[in-house]
This record gives structure tokens, sequence and C-alpha cells, in this order.
């Protein structure tokens, strides 16, 4: 079917072209409304405004639908791994047996940092935020990669994304361990990806830490359902960022920052303490749910409610699945699950949250499994990162390799003063 729109701006008509995706989402391009009428559109928040086309990820948020690049979220969770992920969030297609071991063994020869790198650890005190950390440590990477700095063809940027994706983990295990005082672990080249970072993590120079299987697949399972999620709040600084020409490794470090809020990334946080505070307080669930409804603070049920979906967020339908078998088979018996179920059981049948279609989102169950990995709650915004980080670099990539993509830079109404004088000091 066609479409046509046609804008009338002070008695005048003007047609624009639309736009249609693979799975029929439509747009109007607008590229030259403000060339033929003056006039640009202001949408604060962006819910709006697509900033580009991707080829990456589909999410429909009414249906509750995620896909990278056409697989089913839920496919990848049950029989994906994060590294085959990775490859296939990044180059847009499964590897072949070969392309993922080579991959891994990229992996592999990337997992040290390089000893005076080692020693920027030392600069931080031990409190530093571990996002903090990882920003710096991820741009500071990019001084010992001077050849990673101009990407020119594939097999360059295999390596820089195998660089990023295997060093993280690195960096993301070190941090935890500086801010504990405990020994920094070296990786182990036999492992897999998500047990390298587990032993990084919980090993010690006398101690091995062997995980259990579930915990290794649980931890996957959390990296793959991160691995991507379109034009999210860091996705688009990290697509910004490289916009303006800047390298792989200075625009992941803004999608760190960019995630470490609490409205993004750093929800996994605030629904933790949520539970916790509920749990601690021996507050009802319900009595919780009347104060945030009361709005007379600015308390909202964390780990609820998305830009995008309008439904169930399929992430949270796996990892809510994922967070039941990790606490049976592990027998931990988690206190906050239980709250974490009521607080839904409340919110989904209550108008206020039924409404606004506020379900939950993917941070809502994620934290009861990191939990249950012993995963430190300071660490869970840096594990979303790790996560994303293939998601990040499909991006990157992506405006890297369209020869027509522009520097972004949106436009403003200014609504401050208008002109007036300097008024020299002695005059104020
Ligand atoms: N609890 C209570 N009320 C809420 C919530 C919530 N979690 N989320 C939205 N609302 C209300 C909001 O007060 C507003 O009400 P009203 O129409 O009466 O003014 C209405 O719902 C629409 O809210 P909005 O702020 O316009 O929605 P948004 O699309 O800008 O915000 C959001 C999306 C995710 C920032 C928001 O839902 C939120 O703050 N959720 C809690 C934080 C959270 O869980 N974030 C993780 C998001 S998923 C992972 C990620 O992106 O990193």
């Amino acid at each position: 079917m066609s479409h046509t729109c046609r804008i009338e701006l002070d008695g005048k008509s003007y047609d624009f072209p639309t736009v249609e995706g693979t799975e029929h989402e439509l747009a109007v391009d607008i590229t030259t409304l403000r060339d033929r009428t003056g006039f640009i559109t202001l949408d604060e928040g962006y819910g709006n405004t697509g900033s580009c086309t991707s080829d990456i990820t589909y999410i429909d948020g009414d249906k509750g639908i995620l896909r990278y690049r056409g697989i089913p979220i839920e496919q990848l969770a049950e029989k994906g791994s994060f590294v085959e992920t990775a490859w296939l969030v990044i180059w847009g297609r499964l590897p072949t047996a070969e392309e993922l071991q080579r991959f891994r063994n990229r992996l592999t020869a990337n997992e040290m940092l390089h000893e005076s790198l080692r020693n920027h650890f030392e600069g931080f005190p031990p409190n530093a935020h571990p996002m903090a950390i990882l920003s710096a440590m991820i741009n500071a990477m990019s001084c010992y990669e001077p050849e990673m700095m101009e990407i020119e063809d594939e097999t360059t940027l295999e390596r820089a994304a195998a660089r990023i994706i295997s060093k993280v983990r690195t960096v993301a295990a070190a941090s935890y361990k500086m801010s504990i005082g405990q020994p920094l672990m070296y990786p182990h080249p036999e492992f897999s990806y998500c047990n390298n970072f587990l032993h990084m993590m919980f090993s010690l120079p006398y101690r091995d830490y062997v995980p259990d299987r579930e915990i290794t697949r649980a931890l996957s399972l959390f990296l793959i359902l991160h691995a991507d999620h379109e034009q999210n709040c860091s996705t688009s600084t990290v697509r910004m960022v490289a916009s303006s020409g800047a390298n792989m490794f200075a625009s992941c470090a803004a999608g760190v920052c960019a995630l470490w809020g609490p409205l993004h990334g750093g929800a996994n946080v605030a629904v933790v303490e949520m539970l916790e505070f509920i749990n601690q307080s021996g507050m009802k669930v319900s009595d919780y749910v009347a104060k945030v409804k009361a709005k007379d603070s600015k308390l909202r049920l964390m780990g609820f409610g998305h830009r995008v979906y309008k439904n169930f967020d399929p992430r949270s339908k796996i990892l809510k699945a994922a967070a039941d078998k990790v606490l049976a088979k592990l027998h931990v018996q988690d206190p906050l699950l239980e709250i974490a179920s009521e607080l839904e059981d409340v919110a989904l049948h209550d108008p206020y949250f039924v409404e606004r279609k506020l379900y939950p989102n993917v941070d809502f169950y994620s934290g009861i499994i990191l939990r249950a990995l012993g995963i430190p709650l300071s660490m869970f915004t840096v594990m979303f990162a790790m996560g994303r980080m293939p998601g990040w670099i499909a991006n990157w990539k992506e405006i890297h390799d369209n020869p027509k993509a522009r520097l972004q830079r949106p436009r403003q109404i200014y609504t401050g003063n208008p002109i007036q004088d300097y008024v020299p000091i002695d005059q104020r």
C-alpha cells in the first residue's frame, strides 16, 4: 500500500515522501522540511523521531517482539551462545563454524590487558564506580591500539570488535577485584567467554572458582538478552558520537556513560534497591504501589515501563523463567523474587499501570539472576554494558560503513533571552 503525506502550513501544502520498513513500520521523510518551509519538527525525548534506518534489530513494542537480524530473541535465548549472538548482531548473519571459531580465537587472543593498562587501576580510589572505570578504560584501551583508530577493512573491524568485547570483560572483573581489595586474576585461555569472566570475578590465586553449568548458561542468557535493543539512549549516543567520525573505542566509552543512568541501564540496580527497601522496611507491596501512584515524589516502579514496549518486554518473560530455574537449581531462596512476583501481580491488575501500558521490562528480573550468580549490585550496570557491547559495535559499524552517513546534529527552538547588551561588572 502506498502512503502520502501532505502538510499544510500557513495555507501552503507540501508533500513529503514516506518510508516503509521491512515489517511495515512507517515514517514520513521530513529531510527537506526546513529548507522548503522554514519549520523544523519538535519532539522532546524523540518519541516520534526516527534517527536512522537500521538493519540490526527489530522491535514491535505493541506485540512484545524483539529480533536480532530477523531471529526471534526466544530462539537465540534457547539455542544461541553470547559469542555467536555477538557475531550475528555485528555482521548480520549467523557465523559459520569456521567464522565462530576464528572469532572465539580472537577473543582469547585479546583477553589480557597491557601491563601498563593494568596500572591505570591504581589511579582510581577503591570505591570508584565500576561504570566510571569501564568508560575510562575503554577510552584508555584505544591508546594501546593506534592501528584500530582507522578501520578500513573487515579483518581490522573484527579484530577491533574482538578486542573491545574481550577486554571489557577483563576490565569489568578487574574493577570488581580492585574494589574489594583482592588481587587481579589473569584470564584463562582455555575458558569460554562466560566462564572466563566468572573465573576472573571469583577465583583467587590460591583457589579456583568452578562455576556450575547453570550459572554459566544464565550469564550467557543475560548477555544475549542485552546484546542490542535498537535506538535506545546509549545506542543513540554511540551513533551520535560515531557520526562525528570518532573511533569505535571512544564511541563505546560514550555508550557506557549514557547507560549508567537509572532510567536506562542503571535501572537494574534501582530495581534491586527498591525490592530491598520493601523487604527491609516490611512495607506492604500494595502500599508501595500506592506511593508510586500518588506521584508525590519522583518515585517510580523501577523495572516497569518502556518507551517502546507497550506490552510485555519479551526479555522480562525469558528472564523471569530463567530466574525461577536458576534459583531452584542453586537452592537459593531469595525473598526479593517473591516481592518482585507480588509487585508484578499487583501492578498488572492496577488501572494506573494497565491504562499507561506499564509492563515489567528487562531490568525487573535481571537483578535477581545476577544476585543468584553472586554478582554484586555495584556491577549490575557493568554487566548490562558487557552484554550491549555487540549492539554498540554493530551500530558504530552501520554508521562507519555508510558513505551517506551525516554528522548527527539536531536543531532546537531557542526560548532564552532576546538580544540584550553586555553590562560591565561594576554596573551589575
Ligand atoms: N512507575 C510509575 N509510573 C510510571 C512508570 C513507572 N515505572 N513509567 C512511566 N510511568 C508513568 C509516568 O509517570 C507517566 O504518567 P502520567 O501520564 O500520569 O504523567 C506515564 O507513565 C508515561 O511516562 P513517561 O515518563 O512519559 O514514559 P517514557 O516513555 O518517557 O519513560 C521509562 C520510559 C522507561 C523511562 C519509564 O517507564 C521509567 O522511568 N521506568 C522506570 C525505570 C526503568 O525501569 N527503566 C528501564 C527501562 S528498560 C531498559 C533500558 O532501557 O535500559
